[in-house]
């Protein structure tokens, strides 16, 4: 599908405008972005459209544009985080977007906060929710509404938010909700930095410390095969030599966000995950790892 997107800032004009696929039986795909659309979002959309398209007749993609007042703590950016409708329209267009999804505060939360939430359970409160309490709450909980009001077949989501998309794809299997949850690969700066709306906070010297979050993990990737001490002491001296990266946590974990083994098996994926604040922004990133000597195919072997 191409052409300029519908524009539905009510929940019933959503209704609406989904009927139709619905009655055709089409796959719908869902986006949820707070908008300040860029590369990484429009990657989202390419994986939905591919997803949706899958079966031969194309369903539509809709993306949501919604700042939710509910992820943002006291103190956070909710008032400064950027908004621009315009743009954010002209990339979906660009992208084939069918459906944009803008409603306001009062359309998705009528009754003011909502009494019933979902709560993140323990992989909520460490990592991001450790800095942010309440943040993950506030995610699952308009995450949810927006599976109610699209009721898409399948959600995009970046592994950028790799905590995020390990929550929604707990909520999903815990409360049954019937998504396919698709976590897209992230993007990034021609020099390393993974592609976020907060980025335009930063200054031009922000902006170059910045990098030092994807060096950090780069280094303890590409020495991941010496094993967990190593790949964690080559990110430790990267970040010694960075300026500016106030460091908030530099973790490693399985690719579920659990505790390794003690004893690391050669070949086992990981992830390094770590955040940082430069100046006033805090930035996060991730990146996957595999752990120990690699285990050479044996001569002969079959
Ligand atoms: P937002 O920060 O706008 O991100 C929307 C989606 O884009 C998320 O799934 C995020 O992981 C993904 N994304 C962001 N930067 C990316 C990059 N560089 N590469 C690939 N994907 C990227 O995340 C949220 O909004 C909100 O918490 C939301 C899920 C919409 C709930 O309010």
């Amino acid at each position: 599908m191409s052409g300029t997107p519908v524009v539905a800032s009510t929940r019933a004009e959503l209704a609406t405008l989904l009927a139709a696929a619905r009655a055709d039986g089409r796959a719908v795909g869902l986006v949820p972005t707070m908008g300040a659309l860029h590369e990484g979002h429009a990657s989202l959309v390419r994986t939905a459209r591919e997803r949706v398209a899958a079966d031969g007749q194309s369903g539509p993609v809709v993306v949501s544009i919604f700042v939710n007042p509910l992820q943002f703590g006291a103190g956070e950016d909710l008032d400064r985080y950027p908004r621009t409708l315009e743009d954010d329209l002209a990339i979906c267009e660009r992208e084939g977007v069918d459906i944009v999804f803008a409603p306001s505060v009062d359309e998705v939360y009528p009754g003011g906060e909502p009494q019933v939430s979902v709560k993140p359970g323990p992989l909520g409160k460490v990592l991001e929710g450790k800095t942010r309490p309440g943040h993950f709450r506030g995610v699952l909980t308009v995450v949810a509404k927006l599976f109610g009001l699209v009721r898409p077949d399948v959600a995009v989501f970046g592994q950028k938010d790799y905590q995020q998309l390990a929550l929604i794809r707990r909520m999903v299997l815990d409360l049954n909700l019937g998504v396919e949850v698709v976590g897209a690969e992230t993007v990034r700066e021609y020099d390393g930095l993974a592609l976020s709306s907060r980025n335009r906070y930063l200054d031009d010297e922000q902006r170059r410390q910045a990098t030092a979050l994807s060096r950090t993990l780069r280094a303890a990737q590409e020495v991941g095969h010496y094993g967990l001490d190593v790949a964690l002491d080559s990110a430790r001296a990267e970040l010694r030599a960075a300026d500016g990266v106030d460091l908030d946590y530099l973790v490693v974990t399985d690719p579920d966000l659990g505790t390794l083994p003690d004893v690391v098996p050669p070949g086992t994926e990981a992830r390094i995950l770590i955040a940082a604040r430069v100046g006033t922004t805090r930035l996060i990133d991730n990146m996957p790892l595999v752990l120990g000597e690699p285990v050479a195919p044996r001569e002969g072997a079959s």
